[in-house]
């Protein structure tokens, strides 16, 4: 068994003074918003998972693929002694890195999502006897310190969640990202790419109800942390293509006028019949734009790789 250490970087109540902040911010303004990482309890975790695994949602297996067939290439090319992950989840395809980095010292998996980093760090650090396993709870756009560990460093931002950051808040992300890395380390990027509406709106609103589920789930979260009382049945799950910026949105269509409490921020919400609350955004991208975003970013991307089907792309760029 080799060690595995979590750290929580960020304290119980910092946690909860930004869910309060973040709450009271996106439930009174024009149009409601609430940020994507608060869905990811640990019920919203593992619902996520199952949404990797629906016929619908591509991502997940594309990625796969393209990690399958590539991960040496990428070892070869950064032969990494610390990888970090960011928004780690349950690890899974990272496995492949593993396996394909023969001189890795320290796994950094990071996450905000606790139950993950438990499930996930254990069973590496149980399975990989020389891994040294260092989990972080974090939020990774909140400014990050990392461990001290041996370079060089291999950056991994997987799943295209990326694409759930907003365009400003990805130019800051990207520049704090490179300010973790020394020239030569390398970050590699998972990101989902423009295709076909209908595929799309699919992948985000499957038959079986899951990612339904997945995005009232906040309304679950919001009622157990702050006491409201959201009745996520009184709420639609609608997925839409917002081809001006090139994303899906996710929302939450209120049924009926209704207003719900907040009594832990002493706050009462009304919401019209019809009313939508933005719940995530997952941008989809192309080539020129990841190549842009990257080198304002101080990020050199050297490789790009494709899945058989041109779904989702995995970059290589280099720190400059
Ligand atoms: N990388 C995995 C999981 C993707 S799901 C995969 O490709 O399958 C997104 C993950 O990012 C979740 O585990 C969620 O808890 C985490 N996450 C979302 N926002 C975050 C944030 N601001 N800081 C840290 N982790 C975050
Ligand atoms: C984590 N992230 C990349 C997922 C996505 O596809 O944007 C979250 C998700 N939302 C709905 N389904 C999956």
């Amino acid at each position: 068994m080799s060690p595995f250490h979590i750290t929580r970087t960020l304290p119980e109540d910092a946690m909860a003074a930004a869910l309060r902040a973040d709450v009271r911010h996106g439930l009174t303004a024009d149009p409601k918003t609430l940020p994507p990482k608060w869905f990811y309890d640990a019920h919203g975790s593992d619902l996520f998972e199952r949404i990797t695994e629906l016929p619908e949602y591509y991502p997940t297996r594309a990625e796969r693929e393209i990690l399958a067939d590539r991960a040496h290439e990428i070892a070869a090319a950064l032969p990494a002694r610390t990888l970090v992950e960011l928004g780690s989840g349950s690890s899974e395809k990272t496995r492949y890195l593993l396996d394909a980095l023969t001189d890795l010292h320290t796994y950094v998996p990071v996450d905000v999502s606790e139950s993950a980093l438990e499930q996930a760090g254990r069973s590496l650090a149980a399975e990989r006897p020389g891994l040294d396993v260092h989990a972080l709870i974090a939020d990774f756009t909140a400014g990050l310190t990392l461990p001290d560990t041996p370079g060089p460093r291999l950056l991994a931002f997987l799943g295209g969640t990326i694409g759930n950051l907003l365009p400003d808040e990805r130019a800051r992300f990207l520049t704090g990202l490179r300010a973790l890395l020394a020239p030569g380390d390398a970050l590699l990027l998972g990101t989902d790419l423009v295709k076909d509406e209908a595929v799309l709106v699919r992948a985000y609103d499957d038959a079986a109800g899951v990612t339904a589920a997945f995005d009232k789930n906040v309304l679950s979260v919001v009622n157990r942390e702050l006491g409201a009382d959201f009745d996520p049945d009184a709420f639609d799950h609608v997925a839409l293509w917002n081809a001006d910026h090139e994303w899906i949105e996710m929302r939450l269509r209120s049924l009926t006028a209704q207003t719900v409490k907040v009594p832990a921020l002493d706050l009462a919400v009304d919401f019209a019949a019809g009313e939508e609350l933005r719940t995530e955004v997952s941008a989809k991208f192309r080539r020129e734009g990841v190549t842009g975003e990257l080198a304002a970013a101080g990020l050199d991307l050297t490789r790009w790789w494709t899945d058989g089907e041109g779904r989702f792309a995995l970059s290589l760029s280099v720190a400059r």
